[in-house]
């Protein structure tokens, strides 16, 4: 019956697929050409009685219309599919890879570390997990100084659970390199100690559980508080800008005698006052002075021999005057739209 063979093609022409142009321009010859399949059907059709004709030319047309239409859908594919290929350069560079960014506390450290590098300072590190020793004990801490109290200190659980003091700590400041160093190197001794501390706050804006220092230290004969000056204020010129002027005010640390913390003219007003200064002129950006000499004792060097400076400094802090950043938190979030703003530094 010509009808079930209208009907076999149909079902055939609807399942019709192709994987090359060649493929396809052989299903058109198999069935559209003059010798084709369809074709053979419409020759046949001329032979129907004519009562049937109507029935069957229906199909008959319907079934070529399809058959045109899956090959003309199938050609739109391949052609589209070429002229793909066709604007694929493979001599083009490829797009770059997008790299990214410095951490804006990166790059104050390697500042703060180049410019004492230029003046002989090299870099010295120690453990972040510290003992009482090296943090308190040989800086000349009393035994019952508050900093050792476990508002301040991290200390770690030797059993797990159990809450009392032990003598294990995380440092709550990089002066403790200080104590490394003098234990293990003979003067004279100038090193720069940048690291991660950490200290028991509640995090907010302006403080945090952990944040980062960089410790200086030189020991030599004859260090005096004048060379200590000297090289605070090539630091802040070179940090801040050649206008910038240095005051030392006396102060308090168990590891130095005497003690000073030091202002920088405001980097913002230019010492004129500001609401970022407080309308003073000067902003605090470290502690510093010579080492006391039960800390050089204590660490085995004749104090009678030799004398020294220390400061210490947050770089946070120094990041704040530098860049603005007044939130802490923005350091650790890692938001890629802060992070980004650092991309040309
Ligand atoms: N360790 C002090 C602190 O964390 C900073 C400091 C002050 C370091 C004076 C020094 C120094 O070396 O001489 O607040």
């Amino acid at each position: 019956m010509l009808k079930d063979r209208i009907n076999d093609l149909h079902a055939q022409v609807n399942e019709m697929s192709a994987s090359s142009a060649e493929e396809l321009e052989a299903l058109r010859i198999k069935y559209l050409s003059k010798k084709g399949e369809i074709t053979a059907l419409f020759n046949e059709f001329r032979t129907v009685p004519n009562e049937e004709k109507r029935e069957l030319g229906q199909l008959l047309n319907a079934l070529r219309q399809d058959a045109e239409g899956r090959i003309n859908a199938l050609r739109e594919q391949f052609e589209a599919k070429q002229a793909e290929a066709d604007k694929l350069d493979l001599t083009r560079t490829p797009d770059p890879i997008a790299l990214g960014t410095r951490h804006p506390l990166s790059l104050v450290r390697e500042e703060i570390e180049d410019i004492f590098s230029r003046i002989g300072f090299t870099i010295a590190q120690g453990p972040e997990v510290e003992d009482d020793k090296h943090v308190y004990g040989m800086l000349n801490f009393a035994p019952e100084h508050p900093a050792r109290d476990m508002q301040d200190t991290f200390f770690v659980e030797k059993e797990q659970g159990v809450q009392k003091p032990t003598d294990v700590l995380l440092r709550s400041h990089t002066s403790s390199v200080q104590t490394r160093v003098m234990t293990s190197q003979k003067p004279p001794i100038r090193v720069l100690c940048p690291g991660r501390v950490y200290r028991n706050e509640a995090i907010s804006a302006r403080a945090h559980c952990f944040f980062h220092q960089v410790e200086g230290l030189y020991i030599d004969k004859n260090v005096s508080f004048a060379d200590l000056r000297e090289a605070l204020l090539y630091f802040s010129k070179e940090m801040f800008g050649p206008e910038t002027k240095i005051r030392l005010r006396p102060s308090y640390f168990p590891f130095t005698e005497p003690s000073a913390e030091m202002d920088i003219s405001c980097n913002i007003c230019g010492g004129t006052g500001c609401s970022f200064c407080k309308g003073t002129g000067w902003v605090e950006i470290l502690g510093c002075g010579m080492v006391d000499p039960n800390v050089l004792e204590a660490c085995g060097i004749d104090s009678k021999e030799y004398s020294g400076y220390a400061f210490g400094m947050g770089v946070e802090r120094i990041t704040n005057l530098k860049y603005r950043v007044k939130d802490l938190r923005l350091f650790s979030e890692n938001d890629v739209r802060f992070l980004h703003q650092f991309e040309a530094c």
